[in-house]
Order: C-alpha cells, then sequence, then structure tokens
C-alpha cells in the first residue's frame, strides 16, 4: 500500500459511495418515499468498514481491485439495512445514526423496516448482476453470495441480534456476551474479509487466515464500539452515547469492566495481527487496520 491508511480509506469510500450510487435506484423512482429512505441511510456518512476489509483483501489475494466494488457496496447495503432495524422502536429504540435522524425517526417505522428489508434484498441483486458476475468464474460468485447469506442469516448476525435482545436485562457470561458479538457483529465482518479473498481466488490456508483475522477482528471492533457508548463523544460518534446501561446490555465492559475490556480488545487484534502473519507484507493494510480499530473514536 502507497497511501497512508486515511487516504486508502478515503480513496476507498469514495469509490464505494460511487457504486452504491449507481446500483440503488434513484429517489425520483417509484416508490420514491422508500428509494429516498434507502439513500438517506446509506449516504449518511459510515465509515464504510466492512466494504473497505473486503476491497483490502481481494486486493492481498489478486494484486488488484479490479471487479471487487459491487460485492463492497453490497456488503455495506447487509450493514446498513442492520442499522436500520438496529434502532427501530423494537430493538435499541434509537433516535441517532450517522449524526441524522434514524430511518423511523426520519419516515416512520413502515418505511424503516421497508427500507431495511429493500436494502438486503439489494445487496443480493448486486451479487447476481452481470456487471459484477461477468468478471469472475461463477463458482467463485456462488461461494461469496453464501458467505454473505450465512453471515447475515438466523445462524449469523439476525443471531447475534436475537441473542442481545434476549439477554437485556438477564445475566450473561463470558461465552454469552462472546457469541452475541460473535454472531451480531464478528459474522459480517469475516464475511467481507473472506468473500473478498474468496472472490480474489484464496485457497483453503488463505481462507483460514482471512476468517480467523476477521472474526477477531470483528470481536474487537465490538468491545470498542461498546467501550465507546460508556466513553465516547456522541457528536464525533454520530449516535447517542451510554445507552447500553440503560438498556441493561450484556456486554464485554458491563460484565468485566472498561479497564479488562480494553485489554480484551488489545488480545483480539494481536492475535488477529498473528493469524496473518503467513500473508507476509501484502497483508500490512490489515495490519495497519488492526491499529485504527483499537483506538477509533468514531
Ligand atoms: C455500528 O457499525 C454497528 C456495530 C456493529 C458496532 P459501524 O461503527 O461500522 O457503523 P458505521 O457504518 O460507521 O455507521
Ligand atoms: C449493532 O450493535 C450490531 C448490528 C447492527 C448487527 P449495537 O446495537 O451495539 O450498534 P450501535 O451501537 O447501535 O451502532
Ligand atoms: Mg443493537
Ligand atoms: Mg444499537
Ligand atoms: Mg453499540
Amino acid at each position: 500500500m502507497a497511501q497512508s491508511l486515511p487516504e486508502y480509506m478515503a480513496d476507498n469510500r469514495g469509490f464505494v459511495d460511487e457504486t452504491l450510487d449507481r446500483f440503488v435506484p434513484g429517489a425520483d423512482h417509484e416508490p420514491r418515499l422508500l428509494h429516498e429512505a434507502m439513500r438517506y441511510s446509506l449516504f449518511a456518512g459510515g465509515k464504510r468498514l466492512r466494504p473497505i476489509l473486503a476491497i483490502a483483501s481481494f486486493e492481498i489475494v489478486s494484486g488488484s481491485n479490479y471487479g471487487v466494488m459491487p460485492l463492497a457496496a453490497a456488503l455495506e447495503c447487509v450493514h446498513t439495512y442492520s442499522l436500520i432495524h438496529d434502532d427501530l422502536p423494537a430493538m435499541d429504540d434509537d433516535d441517532l445514526r450517522r449524526g441524522k435522524l434514524t430511518s423511523h425517526k426520519k419516515y416512520g417505522e413502515a418505511v424503516a423496516i421497508l427500507a431495511g428489508d429493500a436494502l438486503i434484498t439489494l445487496a443480493f441483486e448486486i451479487l447476481s448482476s452481470p456487471e459484477f458476475t461477468r468478471n469472475f468464474p461463477h463458482s467463485r460468485v456462488l461461494a461469496v453470495i453464501r458467505d454473505i447469506a450465512l453471515a447475515s442469516g438466523s445462524r449469523g448476525l439476525i443471531a447475534g441480534q436475537v441473542w442481545d435482545m434476549w439477554f437485556e436485562g438477564r445475566v450473561a457470561d463470558e461465552e454469552a456476551v462472546n457469541r452475541i458479538i460473535l454472531n451480531k457483529t464478528g459474522a459480517l465482518i469475516r464475511a467481507s474479509l473472506t468473500s473478498g479473498a474468496r472472490l480474489a481466488g484464496a485457497d483453503l490456508a488463505q481462507l483460514k487466515f482471512f476468517s480467523i483475522f476477521g472474526e477477531k477482528l470483528g470481536m474487537a471492533f465490538q468491545i470498542r464500539d461498546d467501550l465507546l457508548d460508556l466513553e465516547g463523544d456522541p457528536e464525533r460518534l454520530g449516535k447517542n452515547v451510554r445507552k447500553d446501561g440503560k438498556r441493561g446490555k450484556a456486554t464485554h465492559p458491563s460484565l468485566f469492566g472498561a479497564d479488562q475490556a480494553r485489554n480484551m480488545i488489545n488480545n483480539l487484534l494481536s492475535d488477529a495481527a498473528h493469524a496473518i502473519e503467513p500473508l507476509g507484507e501484502r497483508a500490512d493494510t490489515l495490519r495497519l487496520i488492526t491499529e485504527y480499530i483499537g483506538q477509533r473514536m468514531t
């Protein structure tokens, strides 16, 4: 990587946003309110971490970013849908997201639910579009679709969300909080890395390195999110803080305290860095990303 990580992230955010803009119907397409709501949440200014992880892993294996952007855009659609639904009154009941009113506060619950539904469907439309599939062997595309479907579904992200809700106000142990974050956040972050690597034709040994890296990074990312809920600046985060305590969420900081949670983040990030050692210097982007995750304030 010839650039600094902030430059690399900014450039790729630009590519991802251009690609999303091409695939998401314009707000002038009927039903206009639905397309407006999809775009409102997508273009509210997320970090684009999952797309960037997919692009980075693809580049590490293939040496270029040619053809990967639709995959990156699809991952962002799945992630943004999960945020819209996570914020609903029936779930975390949040008013602010990405520095703006949450979808249901702006458009009402029905449109917010439907915008989320339409985003997850759009993700799989993008992944099966000729613009994406014509550049790769179809066996790789199918493996990518399966990877993302499994990570997003009832044995991945949605399982994590179910357990996150179930444990509200209940006593959780370490196994339970690990299971919650590994699924609600770790699964899609891991799939971002493995889908990028699969698309580029990684072999099974390489896939294993990306998979372990993604799992550890994803868990560290969520524990950092839980710490930021305790200690972060709502202006910078673009969301309200100190909500998890009020809702009785089962998190690592609530179970072990902030200092111990910080140690856990550092241990997970060093395990993540260890997992990609065999990939050598080519994986330096991912090493920089682990440092960034440990310190992120947004
Ligand atoms: C927020 O994800 C939800 C979690 C999994 C903690 P991000 O922190 O990646 O949110 P955006 O995409 O930057 O808004
Ligand atoms: C969100 O976790 C995980 C998913 C959306 C799958 P949180 O509920 O902690 O995320 P924030 O704090 O609302 O962004
Ligand atoms: Mg939640
Ligand atoms: Mg939430
Ligand atoms: Mg949170």
